[in-house]
């Protein structure tokens, strides 16, 4: 709507209407899809158990660092980044928009096999041998259509600015979302066998916690799953003018997103087990990338009449969930074009949406390829991204982000603990993580390379 410097900024017209927004981008896709199967490809509960100590001692200070130098800067992340931390920090900035952009080209392939089960769960014409039926969905043509689609909707959302298009339907979608998924893991608890699913899922085995893989994977999953790492949150508390206390939204937005997450679970495991799809999803070559497509409807066919409407219901939540990610992840890029080059919301949601539709085409006729820019965008560069704005707010900005922080927050003692977590913790964490992930990735950067070629 705005160029810079001539009209005033957008801004939320309430703080629920901030929370809501950041709940909606964390709640997504991650919290379904990738929780599940980034759970049963690495270790279960020992999985679970790493990941709630990640968000804990480095997602929620890492999220209360994003909304403070949001609020502070009043501007996109891609230009907050430079002016506060010096020329030197302009490249963070760039690495921001490229996450965004990079993210965006797959996970709306993934919202649009969500749509497509939605669309056929409404005409009852999901079959049963949902792990074929996954096989078609997943790739090709169909698989391109869908994405298109719901990268139209998402710039159409974006296009129409923040009080409009965001507060809005976030408003009703989320609640909804949270009550279905209640209904499922109830639904889920009568199963006859799902209790080995219950153990896998909530009985940690003490060799997997020591593991350093399950600990890089639940970490990348915090990252993701909390919107984290490549200023999605940050731009939007920089439409933030309110004083409100900053980690206290952090804590919420956290907590309802595990609290998702932690659901989804109770959903997915005993399903999985109760139907003997586990044997079956680690046989598919496409590793376990499909798990929740391939459960969830199968369970639902075993509800009869019920499962009709029960599936379509989750498919359309689960739509709404993805499309308000997906808003904060091209937000990111408009945001930043917005601020930068001056020119309108609508003609940057237009243009950025349209270069990621494109990029998101190989991931659309190829699951190896979407995994591999997952490992690569959606997992190393988020944690980089992290890193890198930990050490900018912990070591650069600490008297102007303490100060802000100060103005909703007064209880020094808290704000020390906050400041210990980012200057130490987080970043030897991330360190370690991203370390021991370098090798994986690379070998995951060279199989997109070769895709392209
Ligand atoms: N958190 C969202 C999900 O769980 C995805 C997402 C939205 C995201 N915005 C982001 C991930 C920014 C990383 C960074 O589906």
């Amino acid at each position: 709507m705005t160029g810079p410097g001539t009209a005033p900024r957008d801004s939320w017209a309430t703080r629920a209407g901030f929370i809501l927004a950041a709940v909606g981008s964390a709640v997504g896709l991650g919290n379904m899809w990738r929780f599940a199967y980034k759970a049963s490809e690495g270790g279960g509960a020992a999985f679970v158990v790493l990941y709630i100590v990640i968000v804990a001692f480095v997602g929620i200070p890492l999220m209360t660092s994003e909304f403070v130098v949001g609020r502070l800067a009043q501007e996109s992340p891609a230009r907050a980044v430079r002016r506060l931390g010096g020329r030197a920090w302009g490249p963070l900035g760039w690495l921001f928009i490229l996450c965004g952009v990079g993210i965006l080209s797959y996970y709306s392939v993934i919202a649009g096999w969500t749509m497509r089960y939605a669309f056929d769960a409404v005409r009852n014409a999901i079959p049963s041998d949902t792990s074929s039926y996954f096989g078609q969905v997943a790739t090709g043509w169909d698989a391109v259509g869908y994405h298109l689609l719901f990268m139209l909707l998402t710039i159409w959302v974006v296009a129409g600015g923040v009080k409009g298009g965001l507060e809005r339907g976030n408003l009703i979608m989320m609640p909804l979302l949270f009550l279905i998924l209640i209904g499922l893991a109830i639904w889920a608890a009568t199963l006859p066998n799902g209790g080995p699913g219950y153990a896998y899922y909530l009985r940690p085995s003490l060799d997997r916690l020591l593991d350093l893989t399950t600990l890089a994977s639940a970490a990348g999953q915090s990252f993701f799953s909390l919107s984290l790492g490549m200023g999605a949150l940050m731009t939007y508390a920089s439409y933030l003018k309110s004083k409100e206390d900053l980690g206290r939204e952090a804590m919420i937005v956290a907590l309802s997103d595990t609290g998702v997450a932690m659901t989804a679970g109770l959903i997915v495991f005993p399903v999985m087990f109760n139907f003997g799809l586990d044997s079956q999803i680690t046989q598919i070559g496409d590793s376990t990338v499909g798990a929740l497509f391939i459960t969830l409807p199968r369970g639902f066919e075993q509800l009869g009449r019920a499962g009709d409407y029960v599936d379509t219901a989750f498919f359309i939540m689960l739509f709404f969930a993805a499309l308000t990610s997906a808003i904060s992840l091209l937000e990111v890029v408009v945001a930043a074009t917005v601020d930068g080059i001056g020119v309108s919301r609508r003609r940057a949601a237009i243009g950025g949406g349209a270069l990621i539709a494109l990029l998101g085409l190989p991931a659309a006729f190829n699951t190896t390829f979407l995994g591999n820019l997952d490992a690569v965008v959606g997992q190393f560069l988020l944690m980089l991204g992290g890193l890198l704005t930990a050490i900018l707010v912990g070591y650069r900005l600490l008297p102007q982000a303490d100060a802000e922080l100060a103005k909703g927050l007064p209880h020094a003692g808290l704000r020390r603990v906050w400041a210990f977590l980012v200057r130490y913790v987080a970043p030897v964490v991330l360190i370690v993580v991203l370390g021991f992930l370098a090798k994986s990735t690379w070998n995951a950067v060279v199989g997109l390379v070769t895709f392209a070629r």
